[in-house]
Protein backbone atom coordinates (compact mmCIF):
# COMPACT_ATOMS: atom_id res chain seq x y z
CA UNK A 1 0.00 0.00 0.00
CA UNK A 2 1.55 3.29 -1.22
CA UNK A 3 0.33 6.63 0.39
CA UNK A 4 0.00 8.97 -2.37
CA UNK A 5 0.21 11.98 -0.34
CA UNK A 6 3.49 13.19 -2.00
CA UNK A 7 2.91 12.39 -5.86
CA UNK A 8 -0.53 13.40 -6.47
CA UNK A 9 -0.94 16.28 -3.59
CA UNK A 10 -3.87 14.28 -2.43
CA UNK A 11 -4.45 12.18 0.26
CA UNK A 12 -5.38 8.44 0.08
CA UNK A 13 -3.52 4.81 -0.75
CA UNK A 14 -3.18 3.34 -3.94
CA UNK A 15 -2.39 -0.67 -3.75
CA UNK A 16 0.57 -1.56 -5.85
CA UNK A 17 0.61 -4.68 -7.22
CA UNK A 18 2.61 -5.96 -10.02
CA UNK A 19 1.54 -9.39 -11.98
CA UNK A 20 -1.62 -8.82 -9.70
CA UNK A 21 -0.54 -11.03 -7.16
CA UNK A 22 -3.37 -10.44 -4.74
CA UNK A 23 -5.78 -8.20 -5.79
CA UNK A 24 -9.29 -9.09 -7.19
CA UNK A 25 -10.02 -7.34 -10.40
CA UNK A 26 -13.61 -8.57 -10.49
CA UNK A 27 -16.62 -10.88 -8.70
CA UNK A 28 -17.38 -14.02 -9.75
CA UNK A 29 -19.18 -17.53 -9.58
CA UNK A 30 -17.79 -18.71 -12.61
CA UNK A 31 -14.47 -20.65 -10.83
CA UNK A 32 -12.82 -21.42 -7.94
CA UNK A 33 -9.43 -22.14 -7.20
CA UNK A 34 -7.94 -23.27 -3.92
CA UNK A 35 -4.01 -23.10 -4.82
CA UNK A 36 -2.78 -24.63 -1.65
CA UNK A 37 -5.10 -27.30 -1.92
CA UNK A 38 -4.80 -28.17 -5.57
CA UNK A 39 -8.70 -27.63 -6.46
CA UNK A 40 -10.69 -26.55 -9.25
CA UNK A 41 -14.30 -26.09 -9.39
CA UNK A 42 -16.77 -25.11 -12.01
CA UNK A 43 -19.40 -23.24 -10.96
CA UNK A 44 -18.69 -25.51 -7.73
CA UNK A 45 -18.35 -28.84 -9.60
CA UNK A 46 -14.97 -30.52 -9.46
CA UNK A 47 -12.21 -30.30 -12.74
CA UNK A 48 -11.80 -34.04 -12.74
CA UNK A 49 -15.44 -35.46 -12.47
CA UNK A 50 -16.67 -32.66 -15.51
CA UNK A 51 -13.84 -34.40 -16.95
CA UNK A 52 -14.89 -37.73 -16.58
CA UNK A 53 -18.27 -37.61 -17.37
CA UNK A 54 -19.73 -34.44 -19.15
CA UNK A 55 -19.14 -33.86 -23.06
CA UNK A 56 -17.50 -30.53 -23.48
CA UNK A 57 -20.86 -28.84 -24.59
CA UNK A 58 -22.08 -29.95 -21.53
CA UNK A 59 -19.45 -28.01 -19.43
CA UNK A 60 -19.67 -25.25 -22.11
CA UNK A 61 -23.42 -24.79 -20.74
CA UNK A 62 -22.26 -25.07 -16.89
CA UNK A 63 -19.92 -22.33 -17.66
CA UNK A 64 -22.29 -19.89 -19.30
CA UNK A 65 -25.65 -20.48 -17.24
CA UNK A 66 -24.67 -21.56 -14.32
CA UNK A 67 -26.16 -24.90 -14.08
CA UNK A 68 -25.28 -28.10 -16.02
CA UNK A 69 -28.32 -28.52 -18.76
CA UNK A 70 -30.96 -30.82 -18.50
CA UNK A 71 -31.32 -33.34 -21.86
CA UNK A 72 -33.85 -30.55 -23.12
CA UNK A 73 -31.41 -28.20 -22.36
CA UNK A 74 -28.55 -29.76 -23.62
CA UNK A 75 -30.54 -31.14 -26.72
CA UNK A 76 -31.51 -27.48 -27.76
CA UNK A 77 -27.99 -26.05 -26.79
CA UNK A 78 -26.00 -28.57 -28.87
CA UNK A 79 -28.48 -27.59 -32.36
CA UNK A 80 -27.82 -24.03 -31.24
CA UNK A 81 -24.57 -24.45 -31.83
CA UNK A 82 -24.19 -26.93 -34.79
CA UNK A 83 -26.42 -24.40 -36.08
CA UNK A 84 -23.43 -21.81 -36.49
CA UNK A 85 -20.47 -23.91 -36.88
CA UNK A 86 -19.72 -22.91 -40.41
CA UNK A 87 -18.18 -20.17 -41.60
CA UNK A 88 -19.03 -17.05 -43.95
CA UNK A 89 -17.38 -18.57 -47.59
CA UNK A 90 -15.80 -14.86 -47.35
CA UNK A 91 -13.54 -15.71 -44.47
CA UNK A 92 -11.61 -18.36 -47.05
CA UNK A 93 -10.25 -14.87 -48.76
CA UNK A 94 -8.37 -13.23 -45.41
CA UNK A 95 -7.28 -17.60 -44.84
CA UNK A 96 -5.56 -16.71 -48.29
CA UNK A 97 -4.34 -13.37 -47.31
CA UNK A 98 -1.97 -14.78 -45.11
CA UNK A 99 1.50 -16.60 -45.91
CA UNK A 100 1.15 -20.34 -46.00
CA UNK A 101 4.03 -20.51 -43.17
CA UNK A 102 2.37 -17.96 -40.72
CA UNK A 103 2.02 -18.95 -37.14
CA UNK A 104 -1.67 -20.23 -36.74
CA UNK A 105 -1.89 -18.15 -33.62
CA UNK A 106 -1.55 -15.28 -35.53
CA UNK A 107 -3.80 -15.97 -38.10
CA UNK A 108 -6.45 -17.06 -35.34
CA UNK A 109 -6.07 -13.28 -34.05
CA UNK A 110 -6.72 -11.94 -37.60
CA UNK A 111 -9.52 -14.15 -38.00
CA UNK A 112 -11.31 -13.70 -34.96
CA UNK A 113 -10.84 -10.29 -34.78
CA UNK A 114 -11.95 -10.08 -38.32
CA UNK A 115 -15.47 -11.64 -37.41
CA UNK A 116 -16.14 -8.54 -35.42
CA UNK A 117 -16.10 -6.96 -39.11
CA UNK A 118 -18.79 -9.57 -40.17
CA UNK A 119 -21.26 -9.81 -37.07
CA UNK A 120 -22.89 -6.29 -36.82
CA UNK A 121 -25.82 -7.60 -35.08
CA UNK A 122 -23.34 -8.62 -32.25
CA UNK A 123 -22.42 -4.87 -31.71
CA UNK A 124 -24.89 -3.81 -28.96
CA UNK A 125 -23.82 -5.89 -25.73
CA UNK A 126 -26.64 -4.53 -23.70
CA UNK A 127 -28.97 -6.21 -25.90
CA UNK A 128 -29.36 -9.99 -24.43
CA UNK A 129 -29.97 -11.70 -27.89
CA UNK A 130 -27.29 -10.28 -29.51
CA UNK A 131 -25.08 -11.52 -26.44
CA UNK A 132 -26.29 -14.97 -26.62
CA UNK A 133 -26.15 -14.80 -30.64
CA UNK A 134 -22.13 -13.76 -30.31
CA UNK A 135 -21.38 -16.34 -27.55
CA UNK A 136 -23.12 -18.92 -29.66
CA UNK A 137 -21.23 -18.02 -32.75
CA UNK A 138 -17.85 -17.78 -30.99
CA UNK A 139 -18.23 -21.05 -29.44
CA UNK A 140 -19.31 -22.81 -32.46
CA UNK A 141 -16.85 -21.36 -34.94
CA UNK A 142 -13.86 -21.69 -33.29
CA UNK A 143 -12.98 -25.26 -33.84
CA UNK A 144 -13.87 -24.79 -38.19
CA UNK A 145 -11.46 -21.91 -37.85
CA UNK A 146 -9.10 -23.25 -35.92
CA UNK A 147 -8.53 -26.41 -38.32
CA UNK A 148 -8.41 -24.08 -41.20
CA UNK A 149 -5.57 -22.37 -39.78
CA UNK A 150 -4.39 -26.31 -39.28
CA UNK A 151 -5.59 -26.75 -42.79
CA UNK A 152 -4.13 -23.65 -44.45
CA UNK A 153 -0.57 -24.20 -42.65
CA UNK A 154 0.20 -27.73 -44.48
CA UNK A 155 -1.52 -26.49 -47.36
CA UNK A 156 -4.72 -28.86 -47.22
CA UNK A 157 -8.42 -28.18 -48.18
CA UNK A 158 -10.49 -27.10 -45.62
CA UNK A 159 -12.97 -29.93 -44.21
CA UNK A 160 -16.40 -28.48 -43.29
CA UNK A 161 -17.90 -29.11 -40.21
CA UNK A 162 -19.71 -32.59 -39.52
CA UNK A 163 -22.72 -31.24 -37.13
CA UNK A 164 -23.57 -35.23 -36.45
CA UNK A 165 -20.56 -35.85 -34.85
CA UNK A 166 -19.66 -34.44 -31.09
CA UNK A 167 -17.94 -31.44 -31.04
CA UNK A 168 -14.11 -32.69 -30.23
CA UNK A 169 -14.73 -35.62 -32.92
CA UNK A 170 -15.99 -33.00 -35.36
CA UNK A 171 -12.66 -30.82 -34.34
CA UNK A 172 -10.46 -34.04 -35.32
CA UNK A 173 -12.13 -35.04 -38.51
CA UNK A 174 -11.90 -31.39 -39.48
CA UNK A 175 -7.73 -31.24 -38.52
CA UNK A 176 -7.48 -34.91 -40.09
CA UNK A 177 -9.82 -35.91 -42.45
CA UNK A 178 -8.59 -35.84 -46.41
CA UNK A 179 -11.46 -35.47 -49.29
CA UNK A 180 -12.47 -38.30 -50.38
CA UNK A 181 -11.67 -40.34 -47.42
CA UNK A 182 -13.25 -41.97 -44.80
CA UNK A 183 -11.78 -41.18 -40.93
CA UNK A 184 -12.44 -43.20 -38.30
CA UNK A 185 -13.73 -41.63 -35.21
CA UNK A 186 -11.23 -43.28 -32.61
CA UNK A 187 -12.92 -42.98 -29.07
CA UNK A 188 -9.87 -43.21 -26.94
CA UNK A 189 -8.55 -40.24 -28.79
CA UNK A 190 -11.60 -38.09 -29.05
CA UNK A 191 -12.14 -38.91 -25.35
CA UNK A 192 -8.40 -37.11 -24.44
CA UNK A 193 -10.01 -34.39 -26.97
CA UNK A 194 -12.85 -33.72 -25.12
CA UNK A 195 -11.00 -34.37 -21.51
CA UNK A 196 -8.17 -31.47 -22.89
CA UNK A 197 -11.23 -29.16 -24.11
CA UNK A 198 -12.71 -29.23 -20.59
CA UNK A 199 -9.44 -29.11 -18.45
CA UNK A 200 -8.47 -26.02 -20.48
CA UNK A 201 -12.13 -23.99 -20.54
CA UNK A 202 -11.49 -21.81 -17.91
CA UNK A 203 -9.41 -20.70 -14.93
CA UNK A 204 -10.67 -17.63 -13.40
CA UNK A 205 -8.75 -14.73 -13.70
CA UNK A 206 -5.55 -15.56 -15.49
CA UNK A 207 -4.01 -12.91 -18.06
CA UNK A 208 -5.55 -13.96 -21.18
CA UNK A 209 -9.16 -13.83 -19.32
CA UNK A 210 -8.67 -10.52 -17.86
CA UNK A 211 -7.52 -9.51 -20.83
CA UNK A 212 -10.76 -10.00 -22.66
CA UNK A 213 -12.44 -8.91 -19.42
CA UNK A 214 -10.89 -5.07 -19.53
CA UNK A 215 -11.36 -4.99 -23.39
CA UNK A 216 -14.59 -6.12 -22.89
CA UNK A 217 -15.27 -3.33 -19.98
CA UNK A 218 -15.12 -0.76 -22.64
CA UNK A 219 -17.90 -2.00 -24.24
CA UNK A 220 -16.19 -3.23 -27.04
CA UNK A 221 -17.38 -5.94 -29.73
CA UNK A 222 -16.84 -9.40 -28.29
CA UNK A 223 -15.28 -10.83 -31.49
CA UNK A 224 -13.01 -8.38 -30.74
CA UNK A 225 -12.47 -9.24 -27.21
CA UNK A 226 -11.83 -12.78 -27.63
CA UNK A 227 -9.09 -11.85 -30.41
CA UNK A 228 -6.64 -9.74 -27.88
CA UNK A 229 -7.84 -12.61 -25.40
CA UNK A 230 -5.97 -14.95 -28.05
CA UNK A 231 -3.21 -12.66 -28.26
CA UNK A 232 -2.54 -12.86 -24.65
CA UNK A 233 -3.22 -16.83 -24.73
CA UNK A 234 0.10 -16.86 -27.38
CA UNK A 235 3.13 -16.07 -24.67
CA UNK A 236 4.82 -18.78 -24.09
CA UNK A 237 4.48 -17.42 -20.07
CA UNK A 238 0.96 -18.54 -20.58
CA UNK A 239 -0.42 -20.87 -23.39
CA UNK A 240 2.80 -21.10 -25.19
CA UNK A 241 4.31 -23.59 -22.25
CA UNK A 242 3.15 -26.76 -23.31
CA UNK A 243 4.79 -26.22 -26.16
CA UNK A 244 7.96 -24.69 -24.59
CA UNK A 245 7.55 -28.19 -22.20
CA UNK A 246 7.45 -30.57 -24.91
CA UNK A 247 10.53 -29.07 -26.42
CA UNK A 248 12.15 -29.14 -23.17
CA UNK A 249 11.63 -32.49 -22.91
CA UNK A 250 12.87 -33.37 -26.34
CA UNK A 251 15.90 -31.65 -25.59
CA UNK A 252 16.65 -33.31 -22.86
CA UNK A 253 15.90 -36.22 -24.37
CA UNK A 254 17.32 -38.89 -22.14
CA UNK A 255 16.74 -39.94 -18.25
CA UNK A 256 20.72 -39.67 -17.93
CA UNK A 257 20.70 -36.04 -18.80
CA UNK A 258 17.77 -34.98 -16.16
CA UNK A 259 20.34 -33.88 -12.84
CA UNK A 260 21.77 -31.92 -15.28
CA UNK A 261 18.62 -29.72 -16.11
CA UNK A 262 17.55 -30.02 -12.92
CA UNK A 263 20.53 -28.12 -11.67
CA UNK A 264 20.68 -24.99 -14.49
CA UNK A 265 16.98 -24.63 -13.32
CA UNK A 266 18.44 -24.29 -9.75
CA UNK A 267 21.11 -21.85 -10.69
CA UNK A 268 19.87 -18.30 -10.23
CA UNK A 269 22.52 -17.40 -12.97
CA UNK A 270 21.17 -19.38 -15.59
CA UNK A 271 17.54 -17.96 -17.34
CA UNK A 272 16.59 -22.02 -17.70
CA UNK A 273 13.53 -22.84 -16.35
CA UNK A 274 12.17 -26.47 -15.82
CA UNK A 275 9.04 -25.49 -18.55
CA UNK A 276 5.86 -27.04 -17.48
CA UNK A 277 6.42 -26.78 -13.72
CA UNK A 278 5.25 -23.85 -11.60
CA UNK A 279 2.31 -22.03 -11.37
CA UNK A 280 1.02 -18.55 -10.29
CA UNK A 281 -1.83 -19.69 -8.39
CA UNK A 282 -1.23 -23.94 -7.56
CA UNK A 283 1.51 -24.16 -4.87
CA UNK A 284 0.44 -28.03 -5.03
CA UNK A 285 -0.72 -30.47 -7.10
CA UNK A 286 -2.28 -28.86 -10.61
CA UNK A 287 -5.40 -31.29 -9.97
CA UNK A 288 -5.64 -30.74 -14.08
CA UNK A 289 -2.17 -32.01 -13.78
CA UNK A 290 -3.03 -35.17 -12.99
CA UNK A 291 -5.87 -35.78 -15.23
CA UNK A 292 -3.90 -34.77 -17.83
CA UNK A 293 -1.09 -37.36 -16.97
CA UNK A 294 -3.66 -40.35 -17.13
CA UNK A 295 -4.95 -38.86 -20.74
CA UNK A 296 -1.20 -38.87 -21.64
CA UNK A 297 -0.86 -42.43 -20.47
CA UNK A 298 -3.82 -43.56 -22.63
CA UNK A 299 -3.20 -41.46 -25.47
CA UNK A 300 -0.01 -43.10 -26.68
CA UNK A 301 -1.18 -46.73 -25.59
CA UNK A 302 -4.13 -45.94 -28.56
CA UNK A 303 -1.18 -44.71 -30.53
CA UNK A 304 1.39 -47.50 -29.92
CA UNK A 305 4.13 -45.81 -27.93
CA UNK A 306 3.72 -46.76 -24.72
CA UNK A 307 7.85 -46.69 -24.94
CA UNK A 308 8.23 -42.86 -25.75
CA UNK A 309 11.48 -42.08 -24.68
CA UNK A 310 9.99 -38.84 -24.08
CA UNK A 311 7.03 -40.05 -21.89
CA UNK A 312 10.32 -41.96 -20.22
CA UNK A 313 12.25 -38.44 -19.71
CA UNK A 314 8.90 -36.84 -18.68
CA UNK A 315 7.68 -39.16 -15.69
CA UNK A 316 11.50 -39.40 -14.52
CA UNK A 317 11.84 -35.65 -14.23
CA UNK A 318 8.59 -35.41 -12.35
CA UNK A 319 9.95 -37.89 -9.73
CA UNK A 320 13.27 -36.35 -9.56
CA UNK A 321 11.92 -32.50 -9.44
CA UNK A 322 9.12 -33.55 -6.87
CA UNK A 323 11.52 -35.30 -4.46
CA UNK A 324 14.47 -32.20 -5.02
CA UNK A 325 14.68 -29.93 -2.17
CA UNK A 326 14.56 -26.34 -4.17
CA UNK A 327 11.00 -27.78 -5.70
CA UNK A 328 9.55 -28.40 -2.37
CA UNK A 329 10.42 -26.05 -0.90
CA UNK A 330 9.09 -23.38 -4.05
CA UNK A 331 6.12 -25.50 -4.28
CA UNK A 332 7.16 -26.13 -7.98
CA UNK A 333 4.62 -28.75 -9.17
CA UNK A 334 3.85 -29.96 -12.66
CA UNK A 335 0.90 -27.79 -14.18
CA UNK A 336 -1.38 -29.05 -16.89
CA UNK A 337 1.41 -27.83 -19.25
CA UNK A 338 3.80 -30.60 -18.69
CA UNK A 339 1.88 -33.80 -20.13
CA UNK A 340 -0.30 -31.82 -22.56
CA UNK A 341 2.82 -31.12 -25.14
CA UNK A 342 3.43 -34.99 -25.20
CA UNK A 343 -0.37 -35.18 -25.54
CA UNK A 344 -0.61 -33.26 -28.46
CA UNK A 345 1.88 -34.11 -30.31
CA UNK A 346 1.01 -37.82 -29.77
CA UNK A 347 -2.69 -36.81 -31.00
CA UNK A 348 -1.14 -35.78 -34.36
CA UNK A 349 -0.66 -32.00 -33.46
CA UNK A 350 2.41 -30.10 -34.46
CA UNK A 351 3.83 -28.29 -32.12
CA UNK A 352 1.89 -24.76 -33.30
CA UNK A 353 -1.26 -26.03 -33.02
CA UNK A 354 -0.58 -26.43 -29.17
CA UNK A 355 -1.70 -22.82 -28.45
CA UNK A 356 -4.72 -23.04 -30.91
CA UNK A 357 -6.17 -25.78 -29.09
CA UNK A 358 -5.68 -24.06 -25.76
CA UNK A 359 -7.55 -21.10 -27.25
CA UNK A 360 -10.41 -23.13 -28.73
CA UNK A 361 -11.41 -24.39 -25.64
CA UNK A 362 -10.74 -21.25 -23.33
CA UNK A 363 -12.96 -19.10 -25.78
CA UNK A 364 -16.24 -20.75 -23.33
CA UNK A 365 -14.25 -19.32 -20.01
CA UNK A 366 -13.15 -16.15 -22.22
CA UNK A 367 -17.49 -15.77 -23.10
CA UNK A 368 -18.33 -17.13 -20.22
CA UNK A 369 -16.43 -14.34 -18.05
CA UNK A 370 -17.00 -11.44 -20.53
CA UNK A 371 -20.76 -12.29 -20.46
CA UNK A 372 -20.74 -12.01 -16.34
CA UNK A 373 -18.63 -8.96 -16.49
CA UNK A 374 -21.47 -7.26 -18.88
CA UNK A 375 -24.35 -8.26 -17.46
CA UNK A 376 -23.28 -7.09 -13.76
CA UNK A 377 -25.53 -4.02 -13.58
CA UNK A 378 -22.28 -2.35 -11.32
CA UNK A 379 -19.28 -3.13 -14.40
CA UNK A 380 -17.62 -0.01 -14.71
CA UNK A 381 -14.77 0.34 -17.54
CA UNK A 382 -11.45 -1.22 -16.18
CA UNK A 383 -8.89 1.30 -15.23
CA UNK A 384 -5.62 0.27 -13.62
CA UNK A 385 -3.62 3.10 -12.30
CA UNK A 386 -0.13 3.42 -11.97
CA UNK A 387 2.63 4.33 -9.49
CA UNK A 388 4.63 7.11 -11.09
CA UNK A 389 8.34 6.88 -10.83
CA UNK A 390 8.92 9.28 -13.81
CA UNK A 391 9.99 13.07 -13.80
CA UNK A 392 8.64 15.77 -11.94
CA UNK A 393 7.55 18.96 -13.53
CA UNK A 394 9.70 20.87 -15.88
CA UNK A 395 9.69 23.28 -18.25
CA UNK A 396 10.33 22.70 -21.96
CA UNK A 397 13.14 22.66 -23.29
CA UNK A 398 13.72 24.36 -26.99
CA UNK A 399 15.24 21.77 -29.21
CA UNK A 400 18.00 23.95 -29.60
CA UNK A 401 19.00 24.69 -26.21
CA UNK A 402 18.89 20.52 -25.37
N1 LIG B 1 11.82 -23.86 -12.78
C1 LIG B 1 12.70 -23.41 -11.87
N2 LIG B 1 12.42 -22.46 -10.96
C2 LIG B 1 11.20 -21.92 -10.98
C3 LIG B 1 10.21 -22.34 -11.90
C4 LIG B 1 10.56 -23.36 -12.82
N3 LIG B 1 9.67 -23.79 -13.72
N4 LIG B 1 9.07 -21.66 -11.70
C5 LIG B 1 9.32 -20.82 -10.68
N5 LIG B 1 10.59 -20.99 -10.25
C6 LIG B 1 11.22 -20.28 -9.12
C7 LIG B 1 11.56 -18.85 -9.49
O1 LIG B 1 12.88 -18.74 -9.98
C8 LIG B 1 11.38 -18.13 -8.18
O2 LIG B 1 12.53 -18.35 -7.40
P1 LIG B 1 13.03 -17.21 -6.33
O3 LIG B 1 11.94 -17.14 -5.29
O4 LIG B 1 14.29 -17.78 -5.81
O5 LIG B 1 13.18 -15.94 -7.11
C9 LIG B 1 10.21 -18.87 -7.51
O6 LIG B 1 10.24 -20.20 -8.08
C10 LIG B 1 8.85 -18.25 -7.76
O7 LIG B 1 8.70 -18.07 -9.16
P2 LIG B 1 7.99 -16.83 -9.83
O8 LIG B 1 8.48 -16.66 -11.21
O9 LIG B 1 8.07 -15.65 -8.90
O10 LIG B 1 6.49 -17.32 -9.84
P3 LIG B 1 5.34 -16.73 -10.72
O11 LIG B 1 4.09 -17.03 -10.00
O12 LIG B 1 5.62 -15.32 -11.08
O13 LIG B 1 5.45 -17.57 -12.08
C11 LIG B 1 5.21 -19.26 -13.69
C12 LIG B 1 4.69 -18.66 -12.37
C13 LIG B 1 5.32 -18.16 -14.76
C14 LIG B 1 4.22 -20.30 -14.19
C15 LIG B 1 6.60 -19.88 -13.42
O14 LIG B 1 6.48 -20.92 -12.46
C16 LIG B 1 7.24 -20.42 -14.70
O15 LIG B 1 7.90 -19.67 -15.43
N6 LIG B 1 7.05 -21.76 -15.01
C17 LIG B 1 7.53 -22.32 -16.24
C18 LIG B 1 6.58 -21.93 -17.37
C19 LIG B 1 5.27 -22.67 -17.31
O16 LIG B 1 5.22 -23.88 -17.11
N7 LIG B 1 4.17 -21.92 -17.53
C20 LIG B 1 2.81 -22.50 -17.57
C21 LIG B 1 1.95 -21.92 -16.52
S1 LIG B 1 0.38 -22.73 -16.51
C22 LIG B 1 -0.55 -21.99 -17.71
O17 LIG B 1 -0.34 -20.90 -18.17
C23 LIG B 1 -1.66 -22.80 -18.23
Amino acid sequence: VIDITSLYGRTGCFTYDPGFTSTASCESKITYIDGDKGVLLYRGYPIDQLAENTTFLETAYLLLYGELPTKEQYDAFTVRITRHTMLHEQMNRFFSGFRRDAHPMAIMVGIVGALSAFYHDSLNIRDPWQREMASIRMIAKMPTIAAMAYKYSIGQPFIYPKNDLDYSANFMRMCFAVPCEDYPIDPVLTRAMRRIFILHADHEQNASTSTVRLAGSSGANPFACISAGIACLWGPAHGGANEAALMMLEEIGSVDRIPEYVKRAKDKDDPFRLMGFGHRVYKNYDPRAKIMQKTCHEVLGAVGLKDDPILKVAMELEKIALSDEYFIEKKLYPNIDFYSGITLKALGFPTEMFTVLFALARTVGWIAQWKEMVEDPSQRIGRPRQLYTGATERPFVPMGDR
